[in-house]
């Protein structure tokens, strides 16, 4: 007789942001004239912008005809694409990476929670306190995180490393054993950013200890401050410690089109074994390529247009974080991020624990946003806005808030 993999038997209820969305349509069923502001997950709602959409035309009729059509796109993603992320997100920051380093995927989530595969079992993962939900459920589906203490929300085989106030959020070094270390910056949940030197810490670490680091960077274009490395590539020593991992997403709006991607240098080895053939082959057996029309689209975010069109787009959003952040914080809300990430990450008010609060923003003002212990005990007593929505209804969720 068959059996399945028990290791999904024992993650903690559904995936947090499926639990919000059926909390949310069953409050809106049972409140049909109540007006929703979606602050919650981090989907943006510009649409795709003008450089994009044209490129998404032409590749469609180059699809249409005998003479341009394309079937399936090669393994590692078309290199009209690889060699516009080579140059423009590396080599115009003084990175060197080169074509056959870079893959072309479906997008960061899928990416961060597949990258695992190439991992032993036996590798101990450390995230950080709260953390995107994704990297330990996927490395809890692989059979890597060991077993949940629902008291403690804690899984017995991963190194939680919190992110508090107190440390700016950024976490300490490991003190017990970090194979695999996820890092992500601009951090989701908490907006916070690592400086350089924060993050060399971390390379220095990473290669002194023999751990890699999974980097996810899929917010780096709303950095606004400097001295703070928009790749991990910057540290010195990365190239062989790290594994970063990027989206199409949040800077040029394509969480509906699907579009993302990995950098595995050549210089990752282990045992003998080069890192980037492992991934080479992991994508080549289970994944079939973005499609032609998506790789174009995202070429054209690269075109002097396109990286107008997505300044702009960014810049709109950060007005939003801007107007949350400083909105909340007149109103007497301790409140962090969003000053490089598009999230505000706010200490809920007069001891509410994160998920009360939620409730209470939803019933009260009818605003959705994302409960902090979802991303980790460290989370509790936090709660996550975003600022994707349009500035019409920041404002109009600030103005509700602050009438509670
Ligand atoms: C989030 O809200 O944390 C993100 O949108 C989730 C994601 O990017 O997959």
């Amino acid at each position: 007789m068959y059996k399945i993999n028990e290791n999904y038997c024992k993650l903690p209820g559904s995936y947090l942001f499926s639990t919000i969305a059926k909390k949310v349509s069953a409050f809106s069923a049972a409140n049909p004239d109540k007006k929703l502001i979606r602050l919650g997950i981090g989907d943006v709602t510009l649409p795709l912008p003008p450089s994009v959409i044209k490129a998404l035309h032409s590749a469609v009729d180059e699809m249409g005809a005998a003479e341009t059509f394309k079937g399936y796109a090669p393994d590692q993603g078309y290199e009209f694409l690889r060699s516009a992320i080579a140059k423009n997100d590396y080599k115009n920051r003084g990175v060197d990476i080169s074509i056959d380093e870079i893959f072309i995927s479906d997008g960061a989530k899928s990416d961060s929670g597949n990258i695992g595969d190439i991992f032993d079992a036996d590798n101990r993962i450390a995230v950080c306190d709260p953390v995107y939900p994704v990297y330990v459920d996927a490395n809890a589906m692989s059979g890597r995180t060991g077993e949940y203490d629902k008291a403690l929300e804690k899984w017995s085989n991963v190194t939680y490393m919190p992110c508090t106030a107190e440390n700016g959020f950024v976490p300490e070094l490991p003190k017990e054993r970090a194979d695999i270390i996820y890092l992500c910056y601009p951090n989701n949940p908490t907006g916070a950013t690592a400086t350089k030197e924060q993050l060399q810490a971390w390379v220095d670490f990473a290669r002194r200890n023999g751990s890699i680091i999974i980097y996810d960077a899929a917010y780096e274009a709303y950095i606004t401050e400097e001295n703070i490395p928009h790749s991990i590539y910057e540290c010195e020593g990365a190239k062989g410690c790290a594994i970063e991992i990027r989206s199409f997403s949040k800077n040029a709006g394509f969480t509906g089109t699907r579009l993302g991607f990995t950098v595995v240098p050549k210089a990752l080895v282990c045992g003998g074994v080069s890192l980037n053939s492992l991934w080479a082959r992991r994508q080549g057996t289970k994944f079939n390529g973005a499609p032609y029309i998506v790789q174009k689209a995202g070429e054209a975010v690269y075109s002097a247009e396109g990286q107008a069109e997505t300044k702009a787009m960014v810049a709109y959003y950060m007005n939003n974080a801007k107007v949350i952040r400083e909105g909340l914080a007149a109103a007497g809300f301790t409140v962090f991020g969003g000053v490089n990430a598009p999230y505000i990450w706010l200490k809920t008010p007069d001891g509410m624990t994160s998920w009360e609060f939620f409730d209470y923003l939803l019933e009260k003002v009818n605003v959705v946003g994302t409960p902090g212990s979802g991303f980790g005990p460290s989370g509790e007593g936090y709660f996550r806005l975003t600022a994707f929505g349009s500035l019409e209804n920041s404002l109009e969720a600030l103005k509700r808030i602050k009438s509670l």
